[in-house]
């Protein structure tokens, strides 16, 4: 029996070509999901935006979109296709973000998260970000509050 070996991960920007995957990603993983003018803004926004894709093979299977703003990252949106997590995705993207913040002299990288999101957050807890506060009622479409997280870059 032929072995069919598992085709390399890269993480790269996003382009135009991206979208489309990107916004069926979203669509299968966010309650209320960016449209694809969000997706095409991200990437047209050349100064703060840094739009990210996770690649395997010819297949998109993920993304984060993170704003730098003066010394500071923030994560505004990451997700992974339902199929192909618990790989190590997207603790790949976010090991591409703290390269890149470090490489840009930032000092920390600062995301929020539905505080019932349990496995976005043992993601980000792995990653090493810890709790910096809660905002009560965040989320419109449930009320759900937003946990504050936040990384210090070395
Ligand atoms: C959160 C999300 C991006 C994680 O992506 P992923 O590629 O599956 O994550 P990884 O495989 O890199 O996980 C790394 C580690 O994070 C933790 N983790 C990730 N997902 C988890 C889950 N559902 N439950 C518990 N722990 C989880 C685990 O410790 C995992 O390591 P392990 O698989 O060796 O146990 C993905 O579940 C997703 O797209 N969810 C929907 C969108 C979303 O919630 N985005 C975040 C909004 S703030």
């Amino acid at each position: 029996m032929q072995n069919k070996a598992v085709p390399e991960l890269t993480i790269r920007p996003m382009t135009e070509q991206d979208v489309a995957a990107a916004v069926e990603i979203e669509q299968m993983c966010q309650p209320q999901p960016w449209t694809a003018e969000h997706f095409h803004n991200e990437v047209a926004e050349i100064t703060f935006s840094s739009p990210l894709v996770a690649v395997r093979g010819d297949k998109t299977v993920g993304f984060l979109i993170s704003w730098y703003m003066a010394d500071v990252v923030e994560i505004t949106n990451v997700a992974v296709h339902p199929e192909f997590r618990r790989q190590g995705i997207g603790k790949k993207l976010l090991e591409a973000v703290f390269e890149q913040a470090m490489r840009k002299n930032c000092s920390g990288v600062h995301l929020e998260v539905r505080a019932g999101n349990s496995g976005a957050i043992a993601l980000y807890e792995g990653a090493g970000f810890v709790r910096t506060g809660t905002r009560q009622k965040y989320y419109a479409d449930n009320n759900e509050d937003a946990v504050l997280m936040s990384k210090v870059l070395a």
